[in-house]
């Protein structure tokens, strides 16, 4: 039986690197791929999921859930993603009617599948915490809810304290620390540990594929990128969260009891850990800790290779 998931992001080039791999992978039914505002603003969110699923053309579409124009992000993050958030690679899509709003479309999702549905956030958490607002018994109805951000000891990458999704939205994001949702954080302490040079160009799918015209020509930009803040390989942050819910025998975690600063000119965003040696604070979620590096990059490169 295919696990149903939904997968909310800000897409951003290594949020489509993994819907890629998600929507091609015969052990997911993607329900659902639900726009947020993060890397590139929330219209351009919603323009961007849609040409990755017109781009690549996926064996089963997934309903589309548009951003919320009520929350803005702090901060976007062009200088990675390109202002397009795909590598200013121009793409076109047809128009968009009548999406539904993506807390709305992550309420039916789960409600039509009680305890069964899987949300992997690849970004700021707002649509997930307007859906626990929207309907307050969500959150016990949530199977898991696997979460891209935030830090444990590593350093933060918007600024010294915080990682990008959790700045970017960290009243949403305390939210969902706080509700009831079984919850894993793949922080970036994990995620950065999957660093890929050039050689990555030629594990991505053949051109004559569509995941291989779309990805060649997304991705030489986000080298292009990292270059210029003077790092030679780039990071697929997503990904290794994707691969959280897909080869998790490839991930050590650890129960931890976790919180998000709101306030504070230097902290606002951080993820803040309960690890005295007694801990006070209830334990809320899983963290992972420790990924087997080699392995998840060998997932990464034979599952782009089955995609093709
Ligand atoms: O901090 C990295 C995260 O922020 C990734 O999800 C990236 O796509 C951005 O959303
Ligand atoms: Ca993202």
């Amino acid at each position: 039986m295919a696990r149903k998931v939904i997968i909310d992001c800000d897409p951003g080039i290594d949020d489509a690197v993994a819907l890629c791999l998600a929507l091609y992978e015969p052990r997911f039914e993607v329900l659902a791929i639900t726009a947020t505002g993060g890397n590139v603003s929330p219209q351009q969110a919603s323009r961007n999921a849609h040409v990755i699923l017109e781009q690549i053309d996926p064996p089963r579409y997934p309903r589309l859930g548009e951003a919320s124009l009520h929350h803005l992000p702090r901060t976007d993050a062009k200088q990675f993603h390109g202002h397009d958030g795909l590598g200013n690679s121009g793409f076109r899509v047809s128009d968009l009617h009548h999406l539904h709003p993506s807390e709305k479309l992550i309420c039916d999702t789960v409600r039509a599948a009680p305890d069964e549905v899987t949300i992997i956030t690849l970004g700021p958490l707002t649509n997930v915490a307007a859906a626990f607002q929207r309907d307050p018994e969500l959150a016990s109805l949530v199977d898991r809810i696997i979460i891209s951000g935030g830090t444990v000891t590593a350093s933060g990458n918007v600024n010294p304290a915080a990682e990008f999704n959790m700045f970017n939205d960290p009243e949403s994001a305390r939210a969902v620390f706080r509700s009831r949702t079984t919850k894993t954080l793949v922080p970036l302490d994990v995620t950065q540990q999957l660093t890929l040079t050039l050689d990555f160009l030629n594990h991505l799918p053949k051109r004559g594929t569509s995941v291989g015209e779309f990805l060649g020509k997304i991705i030489p930009f986000f080298f292009r990128a990292y270059r210029q803040k003077g790092q030679e390989s780039i990071h697929l942050h997503d990904v290794v969260t994707l691969f959280a819910a897909l080869h998790p025998e490839l991930f050590q975690t650890t129960e931890m009891a976790g919180d998000v600063e709101t306030s504070g000119d230097l902290t606002t965003g951080a993820t803040v850990f309960d690890r005295r040696l007694t801990p006070v604070w209830r334990p809320n979620m899983e963290v992972a800790t420790e990924i087997d590096v080699s392995a998840v990059t060998d997932c990464l490169i034979r599952g782009l290779a089955e995609v093709g």
